[in-house]
């Protein structure tokens, strides 16, 4: 399997600071970027809703040329209107130029609308892409697709953004205990 990243890492310009304590630089997954290095194959972005994952998507994607408005490069923006000016303050380091016949994709919640079975089927298709070379950064609540084995995860939440195994992701862990005993959390839940 071929390892050299498209995109090696993600950080914040100096520019940034100006604008500290506005969104989307008030989001704590945006202050605590650091230098986020990037897996060569496949980067999941997991975490709560409103976390920022489709935020630094999106600007990852914009700072990369993609067309924010859902055009040329087949990228589809569906948590609003317009993205944030994110991607101005994004200082991207590249590895290779992709050669032919790889791609950068750039993924937010691809499981949605999908079967499990369809999940499943996902699984083999990105990895048919990725020993093609391709490079992966998906947002995405699915227990199923972050088990994808040659990949990285960050979890992002109000302390930031933190590498985790999958095992130890808030999405698994949920998952897990819920299938392993729905009556248990149902009796947690529905119980006054
Ligand atoms: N234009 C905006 N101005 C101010 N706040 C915004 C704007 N767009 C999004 N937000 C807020 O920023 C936070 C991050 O949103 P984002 O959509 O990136 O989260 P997410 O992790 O992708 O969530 P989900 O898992 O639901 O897709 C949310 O609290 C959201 O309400
Ligand atoms: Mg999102």
């Amino acid at each position: 399997m071929k390892t050299r990243p498209y995109l090696s890492d993600v950080s914040l310009k100096p520019s940034a600071q100006a604008h500290a304590g506005r969104f989307p630089f008030s989001l704590p997954v945006v202050r605590a970027l650091g230098h986020l290095a990037l897996h060569p194959q496949v980067t999941f972005f997991a975490g709560e809703n409103g976390s920022g994952k489709s935020t630094l998507l999106e600007a990852i994607a914009v700072a990369m040329g993609f067309n924010a408005e859902g055009g040329s490069r087949n990228f589809r923006f569906a948590t609003r209107e317009s993205h944030s000016s994110l991607h101005e303050h994004l200082r991207l380091a590249r590895g290779i130029t992709l050669f032919r016949g790889n791609s950068f994709y750039v993924l937010d919640e691809p499981e949605a609308a999908l079967s499990p079975q369809r999940q499943l089927a996902m699984l083999s298709r990105l990895h048919d892409l990725v020993q093609d070379g391709s490079q992966f950064l998906i947002a995405t609540h699915s227990p199923i697709l972050m088990a994808y084995p040659h990949a990285l995860i960050y979890e992002c939440g109000a302390q930031g953004i933190r590498k985790v195994a999958y095992e130890d992701t808030e999405h698994y862990r949920v998952m897990h205990d819920f299938i392993a005993n729905p009556q248990r959390m149902l009796k947690v839940l529905l119980e006054p």
